[in-house]
Parts: structure tokens; C-alpha cells; sequence
């Protein structure tokens, strides 16, 4: 979208410029609006599941930026006579049935024919526009939290190719289904959160960067800190993607990682997560209190690095 003129409305509050997945638009007298939108094909071979994924993945951006999502419309894209009508309905089920675990309403949607499925939502929200959380706002001495582990393209390319053990499956989908809803709650009463975004398409290494940018700062992760999904390490290497591949081709340059760090960490790093956890930038003495309260909300979040003053390196792992 680099070629779209940027907005001159003052009601535009957040848009692409820094690379947030959301907007935000004020309306007059009341909260602000957030917009976003999310699809993609299927990553799971349940069709109910995928549904589930579809809609928390999408309304994960709404979360992120501080708001509350109010209604959806779905966007579907389904091949003409291949696929089982039963699928097609548990797919919207699944959806359906997330929305309503967020508060949701489900307004209407789009159906295409297309030989590829698709699906996913767009999402309207409420944001109060004096407590939006973008990738600008972290500052240098901020402790990162991340509330979900890593790894769930690595395990869904192995499900592709029947690799995945039943036990990285069953973890990748608990993590994809569940909302960042509690974690974004609990964020909420903590005047020391300064920025936040969810780890999605770019991988830890790709949202990591776009904070680093968003914020003027250099973003230090240590590896060893990261919490992974269940066989991610063993199943890295040969479950490549390429979105992992074009991930580092594209934020490698702007990371440092130390020598010491394994190819397999690597290569999680980088992968694209579906439906991932809240990347927060905290003031380091409010941090532990807030891991405390996503903990009571039955939210794990990890303390996986802290905001460093910019320098050359965007992101920089130890
Ligand atoms: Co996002
Ligand atoms: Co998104
Ligand atoms: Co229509």
C-alpha cells in the first residue's frame, strides 16, 4: 500500500503509515472505531477448527490495539462442487462459535467461488482513542511480554506433509483458538503498557521489527526465554514454509543474532505464526505485576526480552 497517498482526515487516529494490522477512526462523542480484517486458506483438516482459528486470528488485531471487538462480517471463498456442503457449514460454525466467546455479533458477510477455500473476518471494535496501543510507543528500558508460544507454522507445514505428532497438533490448536481477549483485559488496567501488536504473518523476528521501527528503539530478544510449542525444534528444519523463508530474506538484514544460536531456533524465530500471542512492550516495574494478572486471567505470558535505544540492528537476539 506504499503507493496509497496517506490520509489527511484528523479523524484517521492509526492507519497502515506504521504498519499496525488495524485502524482507528474517531467518531464523534463516543469510543473510537478499530477496523481490520484477516483470511486465509486452511492450516487445520477440521473444518469446525479452522472456523475457530479463522475468527480469533481475526479478531486478534482489534485486541491488540487496545480495543474491544463489536461485530464481524465474514469473507468466505469456497470451491463450487468439491466441497461438502456439512464442511462448509461447521467452517462458519467454528467461526461462529468463537465470535460469540469474544461478544461478537455476527452481522452478515461474502461468499465467493474460488478453488482455493478461504476464510476469515472483518472486524469492527470499540477503542477509547486516548488508550490506543500501535508498534510506536515502546521505550528503551520496556520488558517485552509475549502471551502465546511460537510455532504454529512450523507444525502446520507438518501437518500438510502428516509429520506433526498428535501432541504439537493438539497444542498448536488450543493455542490458535484461544482469544486474545483475556490477555488484552488484563493489559488494560496497566498505565505502564506502551506498545503493543500480535506476532502473526512476520513471525517473533518480522512483529518484533515492525516495533522497533513503530518506535524509534532496538528490540533484544533472548532465545533462550521464548516459549515454543511442543517439538517445534525437531520439526523446524524439515518444515520450512515460505513464508518463514521470505521472513528472513526480508527482516534478516535489520537482525542480529548471536553465533551461538542454533539453525532450528532460527528458523522459529522467523516462522509465521496463525492466531499468535500479544507482543507488549512494558515499563520494566510494572512487568511482573502484569505477567501476575494475565496469570490470574489463565494467560502465560513470558517475559522473552526487553526495548534497548535504537541501533543499526532493528532486533537483536541473544
Ligand atoms: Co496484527
Ligand atoms: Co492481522
Ligand atoms: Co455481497
Amino acid at each position: 500500500m506504499s503507493d496509497i497517498p496517506l490520509s489527511t482526515d484528523p479523524r484517521v487516529l492509526v492507519d497502515f503509515r506504521t504498519a499496525d494490522d488495524a485502524g482507528v477512526y474517531v467518531w464523534e462523542g463516543g469510543p473510537a472505531l478499530v477496523q481490520t480484517v484477516d483470511f486465509f486458506t486452511p492450516i487445520v483438516d477440521d473444518p469446525y477448527t479452522y472456523g475457530r482459528i479463522a475468527a480469533a486470528n481475526a479478531l486478534s488485531d482489534v485486541y491488540a490495539m487496545g480495543g474491544e471487538p463489536r461485530t464481524a462480517l465474514a469473507i468466505a471463498a469456497f470451491p463450487k462442487d468439491t466441497l461438502d456442503p456439512a464442511d462448509i457449514a461447521a467452517i462458519f460454525r467454528g467461526g461462529y462459535d468463537t465470535l460469540r466467546e469474544a461478544g461478537t455479533a455476527l452481522l452478515g458477510g461474502h461468499t465467493v467461488a474460488d478453488p482455493e477455500i478461504k476464510f476469515g473476518y472483518a472486524v469492527t471494535g470499540a477503542v477509547d482513542p486516548d488508550r490506543i496501543l500501535t508498534n510506536a510507543g515502546a521505550r528503551p528500558g520496556d520488558l517485552l511480554l509475549l502471551t502465546k508460544p511460537i510455532g504454529t507454522g512450523i507444525i502446520g507445514t507438518a501437518i500438510k506433509k502428516g509429520q506433526a505428532p498428535a501432541e504439537a497438533v493438539e497444542a498448536a490448536i488450543r493455542s490458535m483458538t484461544t482469544l486474545n481477549k483475556a490477555a488484552a483485559a488484563a493489559m488494560r488496567g496497566f498505565t505502564g503498557v506502551h506498545a503493543c501488536t500480535d506476532v502473526t504473518g512476520f513471525g517473533l523476528i518480522g512483529h518484533s521489527t515492525e516495533v522497533a521501527v513503530g518506535s524509534d528503539v532496538t528490540v533484544q530478544i533472548d532465545s533462550q526465554s521464548v516459549p515454543l510449542l511442543p517439538e517445534v525444534l525437531a520439526l523446524a528444519a524439515s518444515n520450512r514454509s515460505g513464508g518463514m523463508t521470505s521472513n528472513r530474506l526480508y527482516f534478516g538484514d535489520r537482525t542480529k543474532i548471536a553465533p551461538a544460536a542454533t539453525e532450528e531456533l532460527r528458523l522459529a524465530l522467523f516462522d509465521p505464526q496463525t492466531s499468535g500471542g500479544l507482543l507488549i512492550a512494558v515499563a520494566a516495574d510494572q512487568a511482573d505485576e502484569l505477567v501476575r494478572a494475565m496469570r490470574e486471567a489463565g494467560v502465560v505470558a513470558t517475559a522473552i526480552g526487553r526495548v534497548l535505544p535504537a541501533e543499526d540492528a532493528r532486533v537483536v537476539v541473544r
